[in-house]
């Protein structure tokens, strides 16, 4: 069943993806060669309480951490620790609040001190593949015209869409049916409908699009460890254009 938000419901998605996004964009201005992965959870954390939010991922399924944060050819999954970033690093932050009752998913690939070609184009690339989700994000669309949108931005530049995780519908839980894979035939899917809150999150690879789970049960890694980018918002579908709920 996918839930319609409307009315004070629609305003709390508003609340939390707003926080979601406030806590991204603090994280990501602290990234810089030197800091740890765990410095940028623990300063996570702190933003969230400041807002009044704590985190939908600390405990889910038994996840230690209070934010995402995944390098190079970490895909998603990164548990926040001691690996410290330096020049020439890509940094995914995936954060994801609960406020007020509703959550907000939001996640974005940060470079630090970049200057291969390849990984600033594969980073344009994976935005891009967003933004095309969200453009075919349009009420009486289908929902895999999202799917294929995406993977038509990824696919034409030469890229790999990861198959193995999915967007999602969120609200009151992080994950919430319907699932959106990343790539697929348009036309297929339920129909969207204005009110629909959806976490749309295209992963995309540089080099195959297989990817393995690291033994810390989590870190989801790239099998030929070239880099990977990740970028995500919550939205939701209007009559028109989508609305961002992380912008
Ligand atoms: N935020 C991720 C997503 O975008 C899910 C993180 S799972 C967790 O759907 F366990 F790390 F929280
Ligand atoms: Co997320
Ligand atoms: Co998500």
């Amino acid at each position: 069943m996918i839930v319609i938000k409307r009315g004070a419901d629609l305003e709390a998605m508003r609340e939390s993806g707003g926080v979601a996004a406030r806590v991204r964009d603090a994280v990501a201005e602290r990234i810089a060669p030197g800091v740890t992965t765990g410095e940028l959870g623990d300063y996570a954390a702190e933003v969230m309480r400041a807002h009044g939010a704590e985190s939908a991922f600390l405990g889910y399924r038994g996840y230690p951490g209070q934010i995402c944060v995944s390098v190079n050819e970490e895909v998603v999954h990164g548990i926040p620790g001691r690996r410290r970033i330096r020049m020439g690093d890509i940094v995914s932050l995936d954060v994801g609040v609960r406020l007020g009752g509703f959550v907000g998913d939001t996640a974005t690939t940060v470079m630090v001190g970049v200057s291969d070609p390849d990984v600033m184009r594969l980073v344009d690339v994976t935005r891009r593949a967003l933004e095309a989700g969200i453009g075919a994000a349009r009420a009486r669309g289908r929902l895999s015209d999202v799917s294929h949108a995406v993977e038509r931005t990824a696919v034409d530049a030469g890229l790999s869409v990861v198959r193995e995780f999915v967007g999602h519908g969120i609200g009151r839980s992080m994950h919430e049916d319907p699932q959106i894979p990343n790539f697929g035939p348009p036309g297929r899917g339920p129909r969207l409908k204005p009110g629909m809150t959806l976490a749309l999150e295209p992963m995309v690879n540089m080099g195959g699009a297989e990817v393995e789970i690291q033994p810390d049960g989590w870190t989801v890694v790239t099998r030929d460890g070239r880099p990977s980018a990740h970028f995500e918002h919550t939205v939701a579908v209007c009559d028109g254009d989508a609305e961002i709920l992380t912008q």
